[in-house]
């Protein structure tokens, strides 16, 4: 049995599905939970970063650069508003883009440097918001976790990017990390009223079932809100904000079940 704490990467190699939100909401559920957390945004657009870090300078901190360098830098670590600790990317540093031209020996870098990371600050979970494309960093956060947990949307063509997604993962399994779990698939926006949302649920359902999430997530605009300001969506005062905050809590539980989060 392994004894690294729990690191969650939210992935998928397509952009929209809900990486950051479901990265945010769950640092959020995590802090108010009493869980200290530690967020690394892998992703150089740093839709984690600016909401987590409103009105919070980000320079000289430790930031999502110095992950990949073989010495970590000594420099502070950044911590938010809501409690977490946070490892940015500063939206559209050119540098967290070149990233992905590093040596392929790098990917394990942020792995190394994230353990101590977590132990410097005490952090008992670790939430990865991934990029969404197939590049060195993803395969860097997928390196360092211990669980993949992937929303997807059910529209379009649902049921082959998922499958993309786990000879992806599986990939990972078998070169960079054997003790990756990947947890599963959490269904995003739906909307039961579309044909094709139906359609597309009853196919994923059929071919992978036993890997997707038992809850899943509405088309909300509560949510857009939500991450606009940087809050938990519990706390959008709107109805639509109570029944997402429902779903929400009903998926958020269920991943820290699945990932054996203890609050
Ligand atoms: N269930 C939802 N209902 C409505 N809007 C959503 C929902 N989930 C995410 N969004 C919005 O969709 C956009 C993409 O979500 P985001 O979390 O940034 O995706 P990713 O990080 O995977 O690219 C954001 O504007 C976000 O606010
Ligand atoms: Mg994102």
């Amino acid at each position: 049995m392994s004894s690294r704490k729990t690191r969650i990467a939210f992935a998928n190699q397509k952009g929209g599905p809900g990486k950051s939100t479901f990265s945010l909401q769950t640092t959020f559920f995590a802090c108010e939970k009493g869980v200290p957390t530690l967020v690394v945004d892998f992703d150089a657009q740093g839709n984690s970063s600016t909401r987590l870090a409103k009105d919070q300078s980000m320079d000289g901190y430790l930031n999502i650069i110095d992950l990949f360098q073989e010495e970590l830098p000594n420099k502070p670590i950044l911590q938010t508003g809501c409690g977490a600790y946070l490892i940015p990317s500063r939206p559209n540093d050119p540098e967290a883009h070149d990233l992905e031209a590093i040596p392929k020996e790098a990917i394990v870098y942020p792995t190394l440097h994230i353990e101590e990371i977590m132990e410097r600050v005490g952090a008992k979970l670790a939430i990865f918001d991934c990029p969404p494309s197939l590049g060195r960093k993803l395969y860097a956060a997928l390196t360092a976790s211990t669980h993949v947990v992937c929303p997807v949307e059910v529209a379009g063509f649902a049921v082959d990017g998922i499958r993309g997604l786990v000879g992806s993962f599986m990939q990972v399994q078998e070169h960079l990390n054997p003790e990756l779990e990947i947890v599963g698939f959490v269904i995003n926006k739906y909307n039961g009223r579309v044909k094709e949302h139906q359609q597309s649920l009853k196919e994923i359902q059929s071919q992978i079932g036993n890997m997707v999430f038992k809850n899943k997530i509405g088309m909300r605009t509560a949510l857009d809100s939500a991450n606009k300001h940087g809050v938990p969506v519990w706390r959008v005062k709107s109805s639509t904000g109570r029944t997402t905050a429902k779903e929400f809590e009903a998926v958020l539980s269920e991943i820290f079940r699945k990932c054996k989060v203890r609050a």
